[in-house]
């Protein structure tokens, strides 16, 4: 077994997910809300971005730690301008095993040759709805799914893996379970789907928008036939079922929470670092890497860091039945 850097609940760092842009060119009303995510936002500025370089240098320093898995996210990482360079340069870091990419796939037909080229062989695709309206209406900016679907269909043809993820919110999107399911498992893609979560301040979360695991699980359970699947790997997030010859998932943070299992650690577009998803602070890392710190001092802070960590939030929000205020922005740390 390689080096595992533990924290406060013994929860090793195993994986690291990576923002790249705090920016998408979607504004699904859960994530970046059109009122709040308007023309006179307050983006990142370019200079306050990491640099290909910088991100490069602190991957390193995390797989030296013991993490095996990067994920890149966004806002939409496909707005991040040369984003399979980047890719590229993270798959000859010896000892990363995995990289995935999350994303809309809006942009995929643009990227993707380029992104096959660099080695990347996961997408995990956003898609909330099939009856078009709907779509339209959820992703905030009037994209049918057709784009989206004919993505999907040329980046299975070039072999890639993918999941769906589908955030299900009661009376908005939750008529779509059936025909969603329907579609991908026809094709062979795992569809996943996550209950609705109180990420950011701006999403007008409550707990009654949410449509739970066992409600999706009653109501698949009526007209198909579930059988669980073992875990794939420790801090896994999503629990999967066999249907027919494809497969469904569940991430059900609001009623079953995975704290205890919680081996997440992000990183922001500007260079901090969150515990959890939920987090209200960061640590940052742009600052003393601009400043010259060392690669070992780099390593500490980040050791440092996790060895500290406490963060369980979806526990506690089951515990308390409460929602934290404060909270940074889904978009901004990627989900
Ligand atoms: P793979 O297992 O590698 O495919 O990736 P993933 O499932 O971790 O990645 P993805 O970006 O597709 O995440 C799917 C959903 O799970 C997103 O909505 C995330 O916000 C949510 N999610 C991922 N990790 C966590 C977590 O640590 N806590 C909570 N509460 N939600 C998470
Ligand atoms: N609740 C649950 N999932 C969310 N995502 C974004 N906002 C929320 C939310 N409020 C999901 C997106 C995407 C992933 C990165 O995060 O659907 O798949
Ligand atoms: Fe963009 Fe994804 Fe957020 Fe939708 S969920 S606004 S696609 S970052
Ligand atoms: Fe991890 Fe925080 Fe999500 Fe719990 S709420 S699983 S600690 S990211």
């Amino acid at each position: 077994m390689g080096k595992q850097i533990l924290d406060q609940f013994d929860r090793p760092m195993q994986d690291l997910r990576v923002s790249v842009t705090d920016r998408c060119n979607f504004r699904c009303s859960y994530c970046m809300p059109k009122e709040v995510f308007g023309d006179d936002f307050p983006f990142l500025p370019k200079n306050e971005l990491l640099s290909f370089e910088e991100i490069e240098r602190i991957v390193q320093q995390f797989v030296h730690l013991g993490v095996k898995k990067v994920r890149i996210t966004g806002g939409e990482p496909l707005m991040r301008r040369d984003l399979a360079d980047l890719i590229q340069r993270l798959y000859d870091i010896s000892g990363l095993e995995d990289i995935g990419l999350t994303t809309n796939a809006m942009l995929l037909n643009h990227h993707i040759h380029d992104l096959k080229r660099a080695g990347l062989k996961r997408l995990n695709i956003s898609l909330d709805a099939l009856t078009p309206e709907l779509f339209k209406e959820m992703n905030g900016r009037g994209v049918g799914p057709e784009k989206i679907l004919k993505n999907i269909d040329l980046a299975q043809g070039l072999g890639f893996e993918i999941k769906i993820n589908m955030v299900v919110q009661k009376g908005v999107n939750d008529q779509e379970i059936i025909p969603m399911v329907n579609y991908f498992k026809d094709k062979g893609i795992t569809l996943r789907f996550i209950e609705f979560m109180d990420v950011g301040n701006d999403n007008r979360w409550s707990f009654e928008k949410v449509v739970s695991k066992k409600e999706i699980i009653n109501r698949l359970s009526e007209k198909f036939s579930l059988t669980p699947v073992e875990r794939d790997y420790f801090g896994e997030v999503a629990s999967r079922y066999s249907i027919g010859n494809s497969e469904v998932g569940f991430i059900s943070s609001i009623s079953e929470s995975f704290c205890s299992t919680c081996t997440r650690i992000r990183l922001s577009s500007d260079g901090k670092l969150f515990n959890c998803l939920f987090a209200t602070h960061g640590r940052d890392l742009k600052s003393p890497i601009r400043s010259g710190i060392s690669n070992q001092e780099l390593a500490e802070l980040i050791t440092n860091n996790w060895r500290a960590r406490t963060d369980r939030y979806s526990d506690e929000r089951h515990e308390l039945k409460d929602v934290r205020q404060g909270k940074i922005g889904m978009s901004y740390i990627g989900g």
